[in-house]
């Protein structure tokens, strides 16, 4: 299996890049490494995490394949939710569906719905979406594990109102699903789906919303949109193979949860990410939070303040080479870099021969395909980067398909678990998160954040306006 995804670490050592770690340094975390890979195992073993489970949940992906078939005939799929209710399909979608699904023909799209995540509060593009829709065959998938994130609530109250405008009522619930923690107690979205009558799926309680990806949250809407889900899942168990084996040297997630690690120590806070393949990029872009949100945190576990965490930036090859490389180039050594490479494109193209004369220059591109064009950009890339010291490893898939998709995702969560280990911090929670959401309630005039207002009506001491 692990043949087809690959972990190269050589650009991250002293021996081959200037500012890499040395063998002796990465020798010494060894031991904190491999307490790491306890510490994690004996929280999935206790049930506090439950990521590392979720794909082998045959029960849940077969019930997810069930619905999936009963409501073929759709036109148009809607996602509410945001953050990582909606990241990690939207990973899923642009990974493994068509560049363009949504502007397909039915017939091209072989009677898959087009899909439609709002992951915001834009009222412009909230309704640009209801406005291509047909109430009749759309159905609108609520997912939230809160249940009370304003955006998602907002988001459900126009798309209901929108939904019962057109339908009766009683035929407009059937429209909708709610993706949620299965505690009424613990989600307000729970509650409602139990007394409208709302379908609903489940997020376990102990899988965190950037976590979710491969519970109902990204899986339902995968199903829904063709995705195979149980070869995603498959790539995620055998991701967790290696993942979780006490083989240190060889654990891609430990290995690269150790040299972010060590990297950060060392002054590189930046953590890129940055794909030579447009179907990755919102997966880095689901890694950006995930990174971000897990490992920023005020506290360390024994409650001290150390202000931690690396700032994750997603890039994209081979565009950003004219954005963004110039400043990794010659800017400060405080980044680290983590390519994604696909060997073969699922659809290559041959780079044709100029015919004109007046374009003969061009020559020397002909013969060769896109996608030899791009992975050599990419080469090139981390090979100008080496030459000024700037140490990278690559992450490299033979195809990009639903078992490499799989692998990859759950060894980045993975890696985030074991990272927060290295930083002893709590991943799992997301304190600076909740603040802002407790500010947003009181301002919108939800009941019990009155204090929290109180705070926001405060009178600066002195006013900036200009
Ligand atoms: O990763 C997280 O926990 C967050 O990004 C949440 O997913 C996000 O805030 C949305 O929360 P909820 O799913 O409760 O609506």
């Amino acid at each position: 299996m692990d043949q087809h995804i690959k972990f190269d670490l050589t650009n991250t050592l002293s021996s081959n890049c200037l500012n890499g770690i040395a063998q002796n340094e990465l020798n010494s975390l060894f031991p904190r490494l491999s307490f790491a890979l306890m510490s994690v195992l004996t929280a999935r073993k206790r049930k506090d995490i439950g990521f590392i489970d979720l794909p082998a949940n045959d029960k849940l992906i077969n019930r997810i394949l069930k619905f999936a078939k009963s409501r073929s005939g759709l036109e148009d799929v809607l996602v509410l939710g945001i953050g990582g209710s909606a990241l990690g399909f939207m990973a899923l979608f642009e990974a493994l569906c068509h560049p363009r699904h949504n502007l397909l023909s039915p017939e091209q799209r072989k009677g898959i719905p087009r899909i439609h995540v709002l992951d915001n509060v834009d009222p412009e593009r909230i309704q640009a979406i209801l406005s291509m829709i047909n109430p009749k065959s759309t159905l609108v998938l609520v997912i939230s594990k809160s249940g009370s994130t304003a955006e998602t609530a907002a988001q459900f109250l126009a798309i209901y109102k929108f939904m019962s405008s057109h339908l009766a009522v009683e035929d407009s619930i059937k429209h909708f699903i709610a993706v949620t923690d299965t505690d009424p107690a613990k989600s307000i979205l729970h509650d409602i789906a139990l007394k409208t009558g709302i379908a609903t799926f489940p997020i376990p309680q102990n899988v965190g919303g950037r976590f979710s990806v491969l519970s109902a949250v990204g899986l339902l809407p995968a199903a829904l949109a063709g995705i195979d889900v149980k070869e995603l899942c498959q790539g995620a168990i055998d991701a967790n193979e290696r993942n979780l084996s006490d083989k240190v040297i060889k654990n891609p997630a430990l290995n690269l949860a150790g040299f972010h690690y060590l990297h950060y120590l060392a002054g590189r806070r930046i953590a890129v990410m940055m794909p030579y393949c447009d179907g990755l990029f919102r997966t880095a872009d689901w890694f950006r939070q995930l990174w971000a949100e897990s490992l920023g945190k005020v506290f360390n576990r024994k409650n001290e303040i150390i202000n931690i965490g690396p700032t994750p930036i997603a890039a994209l090859g081979a565009t950003d080479q004219h954005s963004q490389v110039q400043l990794y180039m010659e800017g400060p050594n405080d980044k680290f870099y983590t390519f994604l490479l696909v060997d073969k494109f699922r659809n290559d193209l041959e780079i044709p021969k100029p015919m004109p004369k007046a374009i003969r220059s061009y020559g020397y591109l002909a013969g060769h395909t896109f996608g030899q064009l791009i992975n050599f950009e990419a080469r090139a890339t981390i090979a100008a980067l080496k030459t000024m010291g700037k140490p990278s490893m690559n992450i490299e898939m033979d195809r990009l398909n639903a078992r490499n998709l799989g692998y990859l995702l759950q060894t980045l969560m993975t890696a985030t678990a074991f990272a927060g280990e290295l930083f002893d911090i709590n991943a799992f929670d997301q304190p600076g998160v909740e603040l802002g959401k407790r500010f947003t309630y009181s301002m919108m005039g939800r009941k019990g954040y009155e204090s929290e207002a109180k705070a926001l009506m405060a009178k600066p001491k002195m006013k900036l306006l200009i």
